[in-house]
């Protein structure tokens, strides 16, 4: 088959590893990709964001299959308007992809289907919003309705937090994201994430994970997109694997079946568990971002066959087999990131770190230049490490991350020590 897989990040070179391990894969295009996925396929400047220029492409080079990474397109509807041109893609439709493009639409279908989440309100404007938080007081959570990149979500200590928080979204902080928001109950135990592969009627599971939000050691500092991840989530045990499928997954599927958006993809919960059981705190429609750079390490079946399972809707049948092994993945960043970052910085000794048995270097945001391997965004590498325990691979890891010469990068020292405490 020749394979168009769509993004940039470090989730699309391990899936683009993945990918070219398949025998159903002759050939990879990976648009617009980084300097990893030009070591897996071919990179093809291509704005994901134009769908038309992408649905040309795979009418020019005869693509078989399209392989969506991150929720942007598949919010914008890319996955229909492939479809409207004949192309299989694999991913959500656009009716599908509100699971994430929209947290009250999420709310409202747990609400039907009795999935257990954190009590919440909808809100069209600050006045009554900030009437709901006086009156709920705090700790309270306000969300953004919309995608705003993982800064959509305060989770306020007090009750003029929350206010601050929700003058800022009507006041056009996040964009439209902001134009509606959701102020929820603040859940309190661990959190930890599933996967689902899903067929819009069946689901398998698709391994669990825990990631790093904050950028600073103990969960100091600005949220981010995820700094380090490891798999699987040892707190996930099979019984409470499968609570999860039976109060949270299936009646999901079966609630977006009747509302006419059947979802087909990969299922992304993420998950609070409470004292009452794990609740849904959001759903992603896409793999995580680093939570796919310790999935697919561990995946041993053909990633392919199974999408292609999923997008023939026959899902039932089929069967996915992991690796015993443990993975665990730190994310290098440059210096600045969460915020504005300066681009261009030489990295040195990933070839190195590569040599090392059980170590996979996954680029995000990475080019390179006359031979020069250089930073070109705030997360730039995933270092990942597999052992028989976590903290095998979080040592696998981090030797690693020592032969990265990269002054102008940094990285959490801590990714896994709550699990290997545990081990
Ligand atoms: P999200 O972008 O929805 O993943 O939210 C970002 C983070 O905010 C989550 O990973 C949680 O740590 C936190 N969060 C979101 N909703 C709640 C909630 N209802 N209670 C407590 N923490 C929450
Ligand atoms: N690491 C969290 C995400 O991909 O949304």
């Amino acid at each position: 088959m020749r394979i168009l897989l769509i993004g940039s990040g470090g989730r699309e070179h391990a899936l683009a590893w993945k990918i070219v391990g398949s025998p159903l894969c002759d050939t990879l295009f990976v648009a617009p990709g980084n300097a990893g996925t030009a070591q897996c396929g071919i990179n093809v400047a291509i704005d994901p964001a134009d769908h038309a220029s992408v649905a040309a492409f795979c009418r020019d080079e005869r693509i078989d299959f399209v392989v969506v990474g991150p929720e942007p397109p598949l919010v914008a509807g890319i996955v229909d308007d492939l479809a409207a041109a004949g192309i299989k893609a694999f991913g959500p439709s656009k009716a599908a992809a509100q699971l994430e493009g929209s947290k009250a639409f999420t709310k409202e279908l747990c609400v039907e289907a009795g999935i257990p989440t954190a009590r919440f309100g909808r809100f069209g404007d600050a006045g009554s919003a900030k009437a709901y938080v006086r009156a709920k007081g705090a700790p309270i959570v306000v969300k953004a309705d919309g995608l705003a990149a993982g800064k959509g979500v305060v989770v306020a200590q007090s009750v003029e937090e929350a206010e601050a928080a929700i003058e800022d979204m009507f006041g056009g902080s996040l964009g439209a994201a902001g134009r509606e928001v959701v102020i929820e109950q603040c859940l309190f135990g661990e959190e930890a994430s599933f996967f689902a592969l899903c067929d819009g009627t069946h689901a398998i599971p698709l391994g669990t994970a825990q990631d790093h939000k904050r950028a600073f050691d103990g969960d100091k500092g600005p949220n981010t997109g995820g700094m380090g991840a490891y798999s699987p989530a040892p707190m996930l045990t099979p019984a409470l694997q499968a609570q999860i499928m039976r109060e949270i997954v299936r009646p999901t599927l079966a609630a977006m079946k009747r509302r006419g958006a059947p979802f087909v993809g990969v299922l992304f919960a993420g998950l609070m568990l409470t004292a009452e059981g794990p609740k849904l705190i959001e759903y992603n429609v896409r793999l995580g971002d680093p939570e796919c750079q310790v999935l697919m390490p561990r995946l041993r079946s053909d990633l392919v066959a199974a999408m292609l399972a999923a997008c023939d809707g026959v899902l039932a049948s089929f069967d996915l087999r992991w690796a015993d092994e443990a993975a665990l993945t730190v994310v290098m960043a440059t210096k600045g990131y969460p915020g504005p970052v300066e681009k261009g910085s030489e990295i040195r000794g990933v070839a190195e770190a590569e040599e090392m048995d059980e170590v996979l270097v996954f680029h995000a945001g990475t080019r390179e230049e006359a031979g020069r391997l250089l930073a070109n965004g705030g997360r730039v590498l995933n270092v990942t490490g597999l052992g028989r325990s976590i903290a095998e691979a979080q040592q696998r890891a981090y030797e690693a991350v020592g032969k990265i010469d990269w002054p102008q990068g940094f990285c959490r020292r801590d990714i896994g020590r709550r699990a290997v405490e545990r081990e």
